[in-house]
């Protein structure tokens, strides 16, 4: 049997400082999202991830973390998380994610989204769509009173509902004083099951999603993660905390 996760509960302090680094990375991805444009090298995404990380005077989440070189992980078409940002200019057609996470006073906070280039393939706008709202839908779950694998079942069900497939070897997580957390949260499973949520866990909630097959590879740069299948593949992830009558998006961006 898998070992008991053993989930934090953060205080109310903990939790306004968690907020608190939420919008600023919030306000940093909504930059970064803006600043996308064909023609642009992933390094000089990363680039402008430094300069914003240092703006709001807060570090980057990543790297550094077990040798991850870059600020964000940038990934492109089939690569699915962890692209190391480098050489690779992104195209108009191309599908962006963008995987940002900060530590602010302490306490991380992490959230990605997928961004068109141009003008993208319909199937690629569904994928972005679907996978977008599949966290919504996760999202949700994550009150006070339901399991933690009702969350996954509402992600897997939006996504094959729609003929996607959701990756399976990478999953959300429990996140606060470190990055990763217990409980990891697949974003495939049976409702009704797993531990019982309690107001102020907080989690990071990431479905990715693929075209077609869920398998994975990770490329010889020891990071960047592909589809098998080499079709595109989309992530967005929000980082959330569990409140009785639903959960609180801590990375929602307000403008
Ligand atoms: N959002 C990803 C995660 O939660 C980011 C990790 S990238 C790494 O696992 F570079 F930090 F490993
Ligand atoms: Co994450």
């Amino acid at each position: 049997m898998a070992r008991p996760f053993k989930i934090g509960i953060k205080s109310k302090q903990e939790i306004a400082i968690l907020r608190d680094a939420g919008k600023i990375l919030s306000a940093i991805v909504e930059s970064l999202k803006r600043s996308l444009k064909s023609g642009m090298t992933t390094r000089e995404i990363d680039a402008l991830a430094d300069s914003l990380i240092r703006k709001y005077n807060v570090v980057s989440a990543f790297k550094g973390y077990r040798g991850y070189p870059g600020n964000v992980c940038v990934s492109v078409n089939e690569e699915v998380v962890h692209g190391i940002p480098g050489a690779k200019v992104i195209k108009d057609g191309d599908i962006v994610s963008i995987d940002a996470g900060i530590i602010y006073r302490e306490y991380y906070s992490d959230m990605a989204v997928t961004v068109g280039i141009g003008t993208i393939d319909p199937v690629l706008q569904k994928l972005i769509e679907t996978t977008q709202s599949s966290l919504s839908l996760g999202i949700e779950q994550a009150r006070a009173g339901n399991h933690l694998f009702d969350i996954s079942h509402a992600v897997q069900n939006k996504v094959e509902s729609n003929g996607f497939s959701v990756v399976r070897e990478f999953v959300g997580h429990g996140i606060g004083r470190h990055l990763h957390e217990d409980p990891e949260i697949p974003n495939f499973g049976e409702p009704h099951e797993g531990p019982i949520l309690e107001e102020g866990m907080v989690f990071a909630i990431e479905p990715m999603v693929n075209v077609g097959d869920w398998r994975t590879k990770i490329l010889n740069d020891g990071w960047t993660v592909v589809t098998a299948d080499r079709k595109p593949s989309a992530h967005f992830e929000h980082t959330v905390v569990v409140l009785k009558k639903g959960a609180e998006i801590l990375t929602q961006y307000y403008g």
